[in-house]
């Protein structure tokens, strides 16, 4: 019997639009995540409708106007244009989509319990709305069970069977923001449904736009394969700063032993030193693990020491200024420091947890006078008001005391910094060979 045939009539019927791609595809949230995945199914020939809460994202959408980095408003300005992308804050809509894909943010509350409430007031939104066929699809990264637990029950109110009336999964995003060679399309994507049914559906969806689908056996399994895989990130970067504070005591350069190390063709993977982690998942995913796990009596004592060496590295940069402003006879009250890059990681816009913030912040309090360039990131919201960035140049490098390299862009002028900075704490190794006097590494 053909696959088809055995499937629900609600199955076959959103098969069936999935394959000559006339199924509407809703995503919620059109943020890093959510926008590449609408542009995605847009271009695979689907209508595609992002619904947000952000009037200002959805205008700017609607104009053809990309504001996310990785996306090309070439391509945005395409698709709006051919009627394929648009937004909405009309969430009644939702009920003309077959596909609806939640990418809502999932932060951490100030307890570091895990903050469920956009998946929840994105679920509430489509409750009231869903529709027999409908393949609804958590994408936000969280903890185990959420799927089932959280987001099931909700949409069971409606009364509609899930794997036959409807259709439930979670698929982790795994996009990098800034990665050139691994985008949405490439990046194989990983689906677990409430059911078989909804597994299939799930898979059958991004067929359509993705390179390789891994179906795994239960939403379980799809929400821990991400946490697993943000934690082992989490754990080697919270190792690799302890082996660096380890050097640092030891009087070894703990990069040269990296890039040693690396050259072992099995078994070795290099992980590098940092101020500290950054950015919308990796200082906060694992908390949503080990928030989890504690509810079964689980301490997960790997994610809460990488987290606290991590947490403590901006204090571990800002003591090598000190460092390098005592090399110099100068207190670090009324010093000027210049940080250098303010994005969490290299080559992208995003100061979401940057540690930049955090050494910029501890410095501050402490009575230094601080300033920061960053060609990614024209201005940044600093104790409550605005602060511009200043263009790195030889008299802004000249007039600081100290310039921390906290970001490495590939696009600074790092013979710039090594020619005219007094003193220099490097962070990233940025400086690889440039210069050593006045030069402070992690
Ligand atoms: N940024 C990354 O690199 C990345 C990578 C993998 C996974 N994730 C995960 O993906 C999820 C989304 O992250 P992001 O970085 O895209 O977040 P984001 O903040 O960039 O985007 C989220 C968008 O959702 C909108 N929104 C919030 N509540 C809404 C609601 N109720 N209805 C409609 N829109 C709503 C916001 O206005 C925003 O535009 C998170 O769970 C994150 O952990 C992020």
């Amino acid at each position: 019997m053909p696959r088809s045939t055995r499937l629900h009539p609600a199955a076959r019927r959103l098969s069936g639009r999935l394959d000559k791609r006339t199924a509407r595809i809703g995503v919620i949230g059109l943020g890093y995540v959510g926008l590449p995945l609408a542009v995605e199914f847009a271009k695979a020939g689907f209508r595609v409708t992002g619904f947000e809460i952000d009037a200002k994202r959805a205008a700017t959408l609607n104009r053809g106007v990309s504001y996310i980095q990785d996306v090309p408003t070439a391509e945005v300005r395409t698709l709006v244009k051919e009627g394929r992308l648009r937004a909405t804050l009309d969430f009644d809509e939702l009920t003309r989509m077959d596909a609806i894909d939640i990418c809502v943010p999932t932060p951490l509350r100030k307890t570091r319990d895990p903050d469920v409430s956009y998946i929840v007031a994105a679920v509430q939104a489509i409750v009231p709305r869903l529709k027999r066929g409908q393949l609804i699809v958590l994408e936000s990264t969280t903890y185990p069970g959420t799927t089932d637990e959280l987001v099931l029950p909700m949409l069971q109110e409606h009364g509609l069977a899930v794997g036959k009336d409807f259709f439930l999964a979670f698929s982790p995003e795994r996009v990098d923001p800034g990665n050139a060679k691994y985008q949405t399309r490439n990046i194989p994507k990983v689906v677990g449904g409430v059911t078989p049914t909804c597994t299939t559906m799930v898979a059958e969806l991004y067929a359509t736009v993705m390179d390789q689908v891994v179906p795994v056996s239960s939403t379980q399994v799809a929400e821990m394969v991400k946490l697993l895989e943000n934690t082992f990130r989490s754990v080697n970067i919270g190792l690799v700063n302890e082996i660096a504070l380890m050097c640092d005591k030891m009087g070894v350069d703990v990069w040269e032993v990296i890039d040693a190390a690396a050259t072992k063709p099995f078994g070795f993977m290099p992980f590098y030193p940092g101020p500290g982690l950054g950015g919308h998942c990796i200082p906060i995913d694992p908390f949503y693990l080990s928030w989890k796990a504690r509810q079964s009596g689980f301490e997960c004592r790997f994610i809460e020491l990488a987290g606290n060496v991590n947490s403590g590295m901006p204090y571990h940069v800002t003591k090598r200024v000190y460092e390098a402003l005592n090399s110099i006879r100068k207190p670090l009250r009324g010093s000027k420091i210049l940080v250098v890059g303010v994005a969490y990681k290299a080559d992208i816009d995003d100061v979401r947890e940057s540690p930049s913030l955090d050494i910029m912040e501890i410095l501050e309090k402490d009575g230094a006078k601080v300033s920061y360039a960053d060609p990614y990131v024209p201005r940044i919201r600093h104790n409550g008001s605005n602060l511009n960035a200043r263009p790195l140049s030889a008299s802004a490098i000249r007039a600081a005391d100290c310039v921390v390299i906290a970001t490495a862009h590939k696009t600074l002028d790092y013979a710039l910094i090594a020619k005219h900075a007094r003193t220099i704490v490097d962070s990233r190794n940025a400086l690889r060979g440039r210069r050593t006097r006045g030069v402070f590494k992690l």
